[in-house]
């Protein structure tokens, strides 16, 4: 049976890089079906709604999605769709692989080989108890961490590493100080380290980890950490390999999962043909390992190495002066 997945083409730069990526894809010959539906600005326009009913629906029959960037307006009480959209499934692990590619303007153009994996549902995004008082003078919010959370996050970091044959899983916290939140993380962490005997299991306090990243990041193979701590890694991990033209990122649950590219909707080159397609190429690669397509997902991160060697057609952000699509058919040609 034919799989179907949502596309979602997104915002700014988010539909010239889905063409892109979807051509790469008919090359590859996925024979997946696509089934459109629209989120964020462009389904404000259409349907008054900025995650319309008939998106979520489409997400939960099909449990897999292809999105490009959102934009969520600023003002009006919107909360972030992609917030939005990670609570409304439970998208637990925001997966985020972090690899040296050749002829970026990366510092690291070989050696790097990480996966940030990054609780996605609570800690200091668990949007709770965000309050301002009466003078404006005092914040305050609630980091909210639990048993559960940080067992499922801290499982779906061995799973992955047994799966992909990866070694070691380094547990980011800062429990020395955060004792009570940080603390209950890295307790939980070490009981299901002790389930992975064949997985080495090592701890490092999150600012450390940020300087041991810059320093040597070839020592990193599997990151696993908080909510708040994760977004920050995670980019820094995506800086170090080249930007955000080449980050892509899984949010993963037990009913649903949703793959794009960890940068926004780029307004400031929105339209121009400038985009990098690679960041949702590779998170299509993360979704082609996700439905069981493992041979594809890795032709179809080889033909992106070839191209960026062979330095054919790259767009500006990597120092060419290709467009989005002359990109997308140098890859296609390269599969
Ligand atoms: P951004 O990631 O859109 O852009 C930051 C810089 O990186 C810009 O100079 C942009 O031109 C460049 N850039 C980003 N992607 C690129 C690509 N594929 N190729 C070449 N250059 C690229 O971040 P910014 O400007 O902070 O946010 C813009 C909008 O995107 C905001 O409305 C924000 O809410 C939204 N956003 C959406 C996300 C999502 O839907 N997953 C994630 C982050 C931001
Ligand atoms: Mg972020």
């Amino acid at each position: 049976m034919t799989q179907t997945i949502t596309v979602i083409r997104g915002d700014g730069i988010g539909p010239e890089i889905m063409e892109a990526t979807l051509h790469v894809l008919e090359a590859l010959q996925v024979g997946l079906a696509y089934e459109f539906a629209d989120a964020g600005l462009a389904a404000l326009e259409k349907t008054g709604e900025l995650l319309p009913a008939a998106t979520m629906d489409s997400i939960r029959r099909n449990r897999v999605a292809l999105k490009s960037p959102l934009t969520t307006p600023v003002g009006g009480g919107f909360s972030s769709i992609n917030v939005e959209l990670r609570k409304r499934f439970d998208l637990y692990a925001n997966v985020r692989p972090a690899k040296s590619f050749p002829n970026t303007r990366s510092r690291f153009p070989s050696g790097v080989d990480l996966i940030t994996v990054r609780e996605n549902t609570e800690g200091a995004y668990s949007a709770e108890g965000q309050e301002l008082s009466a003078d404006g003078d005092t914040a305050t919010s609630i980091t909210k961490t639990t048993r559960r959370g940080s067992e499922r996050i801290v499982r779906y970091a061995f799973d992955l590493a047994r799966r992909t044959g990866r070694k070691q899983v380094t547990v980011v916290h800062k429990a020395n100080i955060l004792k009570s939140t940080s603390g209950l993380f890295l307790k939980v962490a070490r009981e299901v380290a002790a389930q992975y005997p064949d997985i080495a299991c090592n701890e490092l306090i999150v600012d450390n980890c940020c300087m041991q990243l810059v320093m040597r990041p070839e020592q990193f193979d599997i990151i696993v950490t908080t909510n708040l701590f994760g977004d920050i890694i995670s980019d820094l991990c995506a800086g170090l390999v080249g930007g955000l033209g080449l980050a892509p990122g899984a949010n993963i649950g037990t009913d649903a999962a949703i793959f794009e590219a960890v940068h926004g909707t780029a307004p400031d080159i929105a339209g121009q043909g400038k985009a990098n397609p690679c960041a949702l190429l590779l998170g299509a690669a993360q979704m082609l390992d996700h439905l069981g397509m493992p041979d594809k997902a890795t032709r179809l991160r080889a033909a992106i190495v070839a191209t960026l060697e062979a330095k054919d057609s790259l767009t500006p952000d990597l120092g060419g002066s290709g467009n989005t699509m002359a990109f997308a058919r140098a890859i296609a040609g390269r599969l």
